[in-house]
Parts: structure tokens; sequence; C-alpha cells
């Protein structure tokens, strides 16, 4: 299996620092349905041979919920977990989650405590990056990783959404699968139609609620 080291991951706590007591995730049956398949189909395409794990960069983790899932299929699979895990970002207002919902969440625990136990189990298999998504894809590409896929899931905005696709695009050329979460937000929607527009690709999606997008044939 390939291993991924990057110099400057979030190292994990020496033990589990406490028990899961917290999944919340917004994650829909629809993301994991088509993650799974992205891997599956990923996969299917890699030689018999080539011994290699599949690399997910996810951009925006949140608690875990799809890492976990990511790391659960039968099949090998990698993941770089980016996210800010700063519960101080979204109380100054600066994230679409609004504080009042995770405020009872984060008066006894610390965000990425609460994901490491999550995923606990699986840590062998992730790779945690704790900060900015674009800071994250800059890392990643500084150590020469090349990503499969690049879910984006993480600040919901016209602005960000955009900035993430671009961003992975410049670092990464068309080759990794770019897909994500929430087309049903009309500022996701217009960043990743306008991205189609771009960079001559197609929008599909499932049930409105996932995206993905595909290069157009020559
Ligand atoms: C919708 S949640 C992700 C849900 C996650 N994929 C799951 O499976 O539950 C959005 C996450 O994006 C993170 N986030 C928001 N803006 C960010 C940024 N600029 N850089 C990195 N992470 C960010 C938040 O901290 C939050 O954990």
């Amino acid at each position: 299996m390939n291993q991924i080291s990057i110099n400057i991951s979030q190292p994990w706590s020496e033990t589990r620092p406490l028990e899961p007591r917290e999944h919340s995730t917004w994650t829909h049956r629809t993301n994991l349905q088509m993650l799974a398949s992205i891997v599956d189909e990923l996969f299917q395409k890699c030689d018999a041979d080539d011994n290699r794990s599949i690399i997910v960069v996810e951009l925006g983790t949140w608690l875990g919920a799809t890492t976990n899932f990511l790391c659960s299929l039968a099949k090998p699979v990698k993941v770089i977990s980016v996210d800010l895990w700063d519960s101080e970002d979204i109380k100054a207002g600066n994230q679409v989650i609004p504080f009042a919902q995770i405020e009872k969440l984060v008066q006894q625990n610390d965000l990425f405590d609460i994901f490491q136990s999550n995923v606990w189990q699986y840590r062998e298999q992730i790779v945690p990056l704790k900060m900015t998504t674009v800071q994250g894809l800059a890392a990643i590409a500084l150590e020469n990783v090349m990503p499969d896929v690049i879910y984006i899931d993480a600040n919901h905005t016209y602005n960000d959404v955009r900035n993430e696709i671009d961003c992975s695009i410049a670092l990464f050329g068309l080759s990794p699968v770019l897909c994500g979460d929430d087309y049903k937000w009309l500022g996701v929607r217009q960043a990743v139609d306008e991205a189609a527009q771009r960079y001559n690709m197609s929008v599909e999606t499932i049930e409105n609620h996932t995206w993905r997008l595909v290069p157009n044939q020559q």
C-alpha cells in the first residue's frame, strides 16, 4: 500500500482522547452512495498487481462520519482529512455552520479530539490536516501526493467552493475526480456549474444532492 507522509499533518494523540460521544453529521445517503461508486470505479481501473490505495482528499471532515465510511469500504482507501476543527472560527461567524448548533458539543470537548476518537480504529489510513482547505491542497501538492478523489464539503459559499475547485485543478489537473455535497445550495451550484463551463466538464448529480464534475469527451 502506498504510504502518505505529509510533514505538517496534525499528530494523533498517544491514546484515544475520549469515548465517541457525538457522531453528528450532515452527510446524506447519496454522498456515501456516490463516494462508494467512485472508489469502486477507480479500483476497477487499477492494475490487479498495483498494490496501491485510492487516495481521497476530504475537504471539510467535521467529526469523521464520511471518513469512517470511506475507511470501512472493502477496498484499500486512504483519506487525507482537511478541516479547521476550530469552534472559535465557527463562533466568530466565519463559517456557514451556526455556532448555536455546536455550542453544547464544544463546551466539553475539542472538535479535533472528537474526530480522532470517532475515527480511531482507522487512524493508520488517515492523514489529518488541521488547516484551511486551500492550505491543505497546497500541502498535499508540495509533498507530490496525487489524489484520486477530491471531495468538497467544507464552507458552502460560492467563493469557497469556486476557490477549492480552481485550486484543485490548478494543482492536480483534471485527473482527480472532483465531487462534493450540497448541490442544492445556490452558491455551491453556481460555483460547480460555472466550473463545468470553464473546464469543459459536465455535472452529474444524485437526487440533486451530491455533485460530480466529469470531463467532456474531446
Ligand atoms: C458540512 S461539514 C463536513 C461534514 C463531513 N464531511 C461529514 O462527513 O460529516 C463542514 C466542515 O468544513 C469545515 N470548514 C469550513 N470552512 C473551512 C475551511 N475554510 N477550511 C477547512 N475546513 C473548513 C468545518 O470545520 C466543518 O467541519
